[in-house]
This record gives structure tokens, sequence and C-alpha cells, in this order.
């Protein structure tokens, strides 16, 4: 019986791995790498001791496909989760996910499990991706069942079978808040700020400086795209310039991180049905989301345009729900990314104190025609046409003004 666990070296996935040990299956320990390379001290202090009872360790880089395969394309549909969250948490699931699939193939083993809990989205999220690329798959949840959680009610009970277990665990001291970090964003919730008008404590930020804090002097980013992707961002302030596509995105996070783009505090409303409160920093993203923003305002078809702004939101309930790797997703995806065929050219923005200022734009697929919209310069456009086609539109409403007689507010 071999399981493969998705696990983090964390309190709560290094008990599960013991656990499961302790239940009878050889456990398959899997690391899913995001943010820094992990540093060499904390492999040898807390995630080697830890995964010497586990058959085999998988520590997988998932930067450039994170990026690639999951983050652009919810760039490209300008994706955001009720007005406000970029879902940097829900887009790593399927990604994280699908490399658990691969190496539950690549070892043989018929069972998965993860660490997340019976009451949020993930769950939902990391499940529909393994029962999806793998139909045969058996899925252990341990926070659902009860021979764990009853014996794990408290975070004391983790710590003290950890310790009996021989689990070393960095000795920082546990904050009033839970925090899940990947390359796009990080996220708080629970503790202090399940009360959803308490103000998040300062300090509780990672990616950003606090916007009051942030330099005096902003930056000035011109960020090329291609198909709506960017392929070079360039520092005019520093004449830094950077087109890897690990390299530009970290790049973005720092940048816009110091200036302090990218904050956010919101309640959400999640799949399984309750309501939740987040603290979330996405430095990169929003400024990615500006800038495409911008240059699809310059190289995209309005009725284009329009119905790709219908299956975003498609998209974004896809994402934001775990189904991802559904067959109306890939139809989605499909048909957004050709959308963006010539999104294309440089959107310059200056950061400054937290916020995303436009400065100008410029694309060789550029749609706009500054002949045809000048003042000065007939071009190609007749005015008079402009009556006949107000005339036409103006048909429904002057015989509706006939029917329902003078205009009335009330
Ligand atoms: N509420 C956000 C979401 O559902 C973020 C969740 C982050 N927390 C976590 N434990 N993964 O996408
Ligand atoms: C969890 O870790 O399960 C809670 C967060 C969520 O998935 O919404």
């Amino acid at each position: 019986k071999t399981v493969v666990l998705a696990y983090s070296g964390g309190l709560d996935t290094s008990c599960i791995l013991v656990w499961l040990i302790e239940q009878g299956y050889d456990v398959v320990a899997y690391l899913a790498v995001y943010i820094e390379d992990l540093k060499e001290e904390f492999i040898r202090d807390f995630i080697y001791p830890t995964v010497q009872a586990a058959k085999a360790v998988y520590i997988e880089d998932l930067k450039e496909e994170f990026i690639r395969d999951f983050i652009y394309p919810t760039v490209q549909a300008n994706a955001i989760y009720e007005d406000r969250y970029l879902m940097g948490t829900a887009i790593a699931r399927p990604c994280i996910a699908r490399r658990q699939i691969e190496i539950a193939k690549k070892e043989n083993a018929g069972f998965v499990s993860h660490g997340a809990t019976g009451k949020g989205n993930d769950q939902i999220r990391f499940e529909l991706t393994y029962y999806a690329l793998q139909p045969s798959i058996t899925v252990i949840a341990p926070w659902r069942d009860p021979a764990f959680y009853k014996r794990f009610a408290g975070r004391k009970d983790l710590f003290e079978y950890a310790k009996q277990h021989g689990i070393p665990l960095p000795v920082t001291p546990k904050s009033p808040w839970s925090m899940d970090a990947n390359l796009m964003h990080i996220s708080y919730e629970s503790g202090v700020l399940e009360n959803p008008s308490a103000h998040a404590p300062p300090g509780i930020f990672n990616m950003t400086t606090d916007p009051e804090k942030a330099p005096q002097e902003p930056t000035t980013l011109a960020i090329e795209f291609k198909h709506g992707v960017p392929v070079k961002v360039t520092n005019k302030t520093e004449g830094v310039t950077k087109d890897g596509i690990v390299e530009m995105y970290l790049y973005l996070n720092e940048v816009a991180g110091k200036h302090g783009v990218g904050r956010i505090d919101i309640v959400e409303n999640r799949f399984i049905g309750m309501k939740s409160r987040g603290v979330y920093e996405t430095p990169a993203g929003q400024v990615l989301r500006e800038a495409h923003i911008d240059i699809e305002a310059l190289t995209i078809d309005r009725e284009v345009r329009k119905i790709r702004d219908m299956l975003s939101s498609k998209m974004t309930e896809q994402v934001y729900h775990g189904f991802w790797w559904s067959p109306e997703a890939l139809y989605v995806r499909k048909a957004i990314a050709q959308s963006q065929e010539d999104v294309e050219g440089v959107v310059e923005l200056k950061l400054y104190r937290g916020n995303v200022y436009i400065l100008g734009r410029s694309s060789p697929k550029s749609l706009y025609d500054e002949e045809l919209v000048s003042m000065d310069v007939e071009g190609e456009y007749d005015p008079k046409t402009a009556e006949g086609f107000i005339k036409v539109n103006a048909l429904r409403l002057r015989e509706y003004g006939r029917l329902r007689g003078p205009a009335d507010e009330s």
C-alpha cells in the first residue's frame, strides 16, 4: 500500500506522514517548491529527519510550469474572484496535484493524501484534480477522518506527537493566524483574522512593504507582452531588464513588493458554502493584471473582448472551484488563448506607494487609429453617416416614447 503525500515540511503534514506510516502505508513524501529553492539547512535540519521513514522523497521545483501553465492563463483572462481575489492559492492546487499524480503513477501508488482541512476549498481543488487525472486513485484526507482528527484535536496534540516521533520542528513561535505561501501570493487566514472587523496586525505581510513606508521615488517599468503574456520587463528607472519566465516573475514580485503593490483584505464565499475572511498579497499578479488590461485595450477587438469576458467569469469559477481539469475548463482556456493572439506590445507604468499608474502603451498590432479618432482630420470616416446610425438606433426609443407618452421618472 503506497501513498503519495503532498508534504510541506510543516507541523500538520509532518504528523500526517508519520501517522500514515503508523497506519501501515508506505509513504512517498512529495514537496512542491515554489518561492525560493528550499534552504539547504532547512532540508538538512527539518525535512531530512522527518522523511527518514518515508519510502521515497520527491522535492520538485514547479516554478516555471506554475507560471506558464497556470498563472499566465489567468493573466490572459484578467481572472478575478468576487472582484478582488487573484486566486493565488486556488491556481496553485491543480499544479501541485498534477505532479502528485505523476509521481503516484511512477511509484505505482494507489493512494494520495493531503493536509487540507474538511472545511475549505483546497480539499476540493486537490481531489478534483486527482480524480480527473487518475480516475482509479484512492484519496486519504486525514482531516476528514475521525481516526485522525479526534486524536489530534488541537495543535498541542500535534506537537506532542511530533516530539514523541522525533519530528524536528522550527522553533519559531506559532503566529496567531495561518499562512499559505507560493510564488504568486501569500494568504493569511484564521486566528485573529477570523473576526472580519479586526484589522490585520501590522507586520503580518511578507512580500510587500507597507505603502506608507514604501520609497518616495516611483519606479517606472516597461512590460512587453506577446500573446497576452509578458515576455520582457524593463525597469526604466534603474536600467534593469529581465526576460526569463521565472526571473521576470520573481523580479516583478520584488519591485512591486517594494512599492507595496498588491495587498487586499476581503471576505469571500468558499465553494463549500461558508464565508471566510482572508488577507492576501499578490505583487506581480496585480501589476500584470493592470498592464494586461491596458495592452488589451489597444489590441483586442471590442466584440471578442465581450465574449472573452464572459468566458473569463467562467474560468474564474472553474479555478476557484477546482475544476481546472474539467472538459469545460479545457474548452474555455483554448478559447481565451485564441483571443490573445494579437495581444502584444509594451505598457509603461509607474509603481508608487501601493499603486500602479499606467503611463502609456504601444503595439505593432494596435487597432487604434490616430487619424480616425482625431478631431482635426476627417480621414476615412464620413460624419454624415452617423446621422443615419443614430436615427436607426432611435427607432425603437421613439416608438416607446410615442406609446408611453411624455417621459416620467417615477
Ligand atoms: N481562501 C483562499 C482560497 O480559497 C485562500 C486559501 C488559503 N489558505 C489555505 N490554507 N490554503 O483560495
Ligand atoms: C484549508 O486549508 O483547507 C482551508 C483553506 C481553504 O481551502 O479554503
